[in-house]
């Protein structure tokens, strides 16, 4: 491929790039943070949380050290837990095997747990200058109209050939210019959320290669790119209980594996359960129910399962704290405790507030 965009894009980027936190920074640290971040969230919903993340754990052995729960309380809302926990094994390992500073190399950088491709060319290109390629949605989207490639970019061998093709448009840059890796994957990736935007929205006049996009000159934005994987995702149905002890609530631990794996949630069972079933179940916790009624349904979407609730609010009579359930009142809750999304319509209804909702649509 040709390299001809290479310029008028770093050009664009430098004229109309926002400002972002993690754009004021070298440090391999704080650009882990923030990609590993940005992977499923949005930019506007990633700024707070990536404040308070770094203020909390400034550097790798802060995240080596950090106990589990406050690290999911820093990550409650953001979703895909297990990007956090990755990030604690990776900040282990480099304690281990690094002196506790990140790698310097792409492939060193790549072997680190829940690093894969795409922060590996991020971290490597932006941090240390490397002629990485760094290939997420938005730059599979721009590279396929570009080209006018009718490939699905949810492919993985098309993602490995358009990162292969960009680290040679990378490498044939002469090394006497003034050239940071870093800037030009990210003018890719700016390019694709502010300008090259899915759908039928593309911003195809305010484009700095709209001169050179196969897929402008032919009217095909509409068309391209071609996403064809399916979600594959099941259906469950829950039920949710909000147990209340005066103005504490019951919430329990998820186990250790699986998926939302040690947060906490409100107790909740599988099924559209009836009053008496509900009723069992509290009771078999060795506790007194007084009253019970039905509060509101809610939806949840993850990666591979949809979960659609219906909930009860049940009031027990004051007991000791059974080794389940643990009761916490609202401040304990936002304190010390991570809830998912997934319960936030009912953490509402407590007005309880849990991490804001930030997954990219
Ligand atoms: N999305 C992924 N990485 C990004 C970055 N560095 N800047 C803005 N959006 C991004």
């Amino acid at each position: 491929m040709r390299g001809d965009f290479v310029n008028p894009i770093l050009v664009w980027y430098n004229q109309q790039k926002r400002d972002l936190p993690w754009r004021h920074t070298k440090d391999p640290y704080k650009i882990w943070v923030s990609e590993i971040m940005l992977q499923q969230t949005r930019v506007e919903a990633v700024k707070s949380y990536y404040q308070r993340f770094l203020e909390t754990l400034p550097d790798i052995p802060a995240l080596a050290g950090c106990p589990d729960d406050l690290l999911l309380k820093l990550w409650e809302g953001l979703g895909y837990y297990s990007r956090v926990r990755n990030m604690k094994k990776a900040a282990l390992t480099m304690m281990e095997t690094y002196g506790g500073s990140f790698p310097t190399s792409y492939d060193k950088i790549r072997s680190l747990p829940g690093i894969g491709d795409y922060t590996a060319g991020a971290i490597s290109s932006i941090a240390f200058s490397l002629r990485e390629a760094a290939v997420d949605g938005n730059v599979m989207r721009v590279m396929a109209r570009l080209e006018n490639s009718r490939e699905d970019i949810l492919k993985a061998s098309e993602k490995r050939r358009v990162a292969q093709k960009l680290k040679a448009v990378m490498e044939a840059v002469p090394p006497d210019q003034d050239f940071r890796p870093g800037d030009f994957n990210q003018a890719l990736i700016e390019l694709g959320a502010l300008i090259c935007v899915p759908n039928s929205q593309p911003l195809c006049q305010r484009c700095p290669l709209k001169e050179l996009c196969i897929s402008h000159r032919e009217g095909t934005t509409d068309a391209v790119p071609v996403r064809l994987k399916k979600t594959g995702r099941k259906k469950e149905e829950r039920t949710v209980l909000l147990v209340r002890d005066g103005d504490k609530t019951a919430i329990t631990r998820r186990p250790d594996t699986g998926l939302l794996a040690g947060l906490y949630e409100f107790p909740n069972l599988a099924g559209r359960l009836d009053e008496e079933t509900v009723l069992g179940e509290v009771r078999s916790q060795g506790l007194i129910p007084l009253r019970i009624k039905k509060i509101r349904g809610a939806r949840h979407i993850f990666s591979h399962v949809e979960w659609e609730m219906s909930g009860y609010e049940i009031r027990v009579a004051p007991a000791e704290a059974n080794g389940d359930w643990i009761f916490a009142d609202q401040h304990q809750i936002e304190k010390t405790y991570a809830i998912p999304s997934a319960f936030s319509a009912y953490a509402e209804l407590l007005s309880v507030r849990t991490g804001k909702k930030g997954k990219k649509s």
